[in-house]
């Protein structure tokens, strides 16, 4: 029997962008799957966090901050590891940027399959939480399960806090995700999707402190899957050799120290004009 040879992807590369550091998990799924490929990784640092920015502001942000960073760096296929701004502004984005573009929505439909109580907890930020996309998820994927959402900013801070190698103590962990357990009716939840790329750096918190067992899942792997296949497809174009992060803030030095812990060896100041900015130059 023949096996099929696995793609080469030495001479292609893939930009990840996140709104912080939550992007990471995403990008060493991608590294585990193919560490031949060259990663580059993009924080937008300046409009940090977006789980509590406007629907408006957001749409307002992304496109800007997107070509800014496919014109910079080039990448043969960009990854939103943002479920915020993926489950908001795909379409957009999509009609923007000259490459193709991976999305990171909520793990719904493998959390439903999993599921043997058909009781789902849905873990995101307060953006994610109130999207149409993810009600649409939810009525697609598990109509037959009672999802329990929480909207969580200050995981993305305990996140956020964890990869500078602070230690938060552990109840900050166990308040934060609490309001998933505490309804009377709903105690046979075995199931919660992580729907939010920074929720993944703090697992170990939340196993440690979840009042009982349950599957935490996320969408890491599916996403790394994804994006290979979009690469496979699409003849590499090798303009990408050098892989870096970028931050689009100035200052940053504890960042640059993560970045580097991750394989990224220097990190530059993306300078993004604001929307207003680049109304003026128009
Ligand atoms: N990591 C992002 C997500 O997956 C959002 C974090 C933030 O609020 O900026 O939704």
């Amino acid at each position: 029997m023949r096996t099929l040879a696995r793609p080469d992807y030495s001479q292609k590369s893939a930009l990840v962008f996140d709104s912080g550091v939550g992007g990471l998990t995403i990008a060493m799924a991608l590294k585990d799957a193919a560490p031949e490929l060259s990663i580059s990784y993009a924080a937008d640092t300046e409009f940090f966090p977006y789980g509590d920015k406007s629907d408006n502001a957001l749409r307002a942000r992304l496109p800007g901050v997107a070509r800014a960073l496919c014109d910079e760096i080039q990448p043969d296929v960009f990854v939103i590891a943002c479920n915020t701004a993926s489950t908001l502004a795909m379409q957009e984005l999509r009609e923007t940027l000259p490459v193709p573009i991976i999305g990171t929505v909520p793990a719904i439909k493998p959390a439903a399959l999993l599921s043997n109580s058909g009781i789902i907890g849905l873990l995101a930020t307060p953006g994610t939480i109130r999207r149409e996309y993810t009600d649409k998820l939810i009525a697609e994927h598990a109509s037959h399960c009672e999802v329990i959402k929480l909207g969580s900013l200050k995981l993305v801070e305990l996140a956020e806090a964890v990869v500078r190698g602070e230690m938060p103590p552990l109840s900050e962990f166990a308040a934060a995700q609490a309001p998933l357990f505490a309804s009377p009716h709903v105690e046979n939840i075995d199931t919660i999707v992580l729907a939010c790329t920074h929720f993944p750096l703090v697992r170990k918190q939340l196993i440690a402190t979840a009042p009982k067992p349950v599957a935490y899942i996320d969408s890491g792997d599916a996403i790394a899957r994804q994006t290979l296949r979009v690469l496979a497809e699409r003849p590499g174009t090798g303009l990408n050799s050098k892989a870096q992060a970028y931050v689009t803030s100035s200052g940053q030095s504890e960042l640059k120290a993560v970045f580097q812990r991750f394989g990224f060896e220097t990190t530059e100041h993306l300078v993004v004009k604001s929307p207003a900015k680049q109304a003026e130059t128009v």
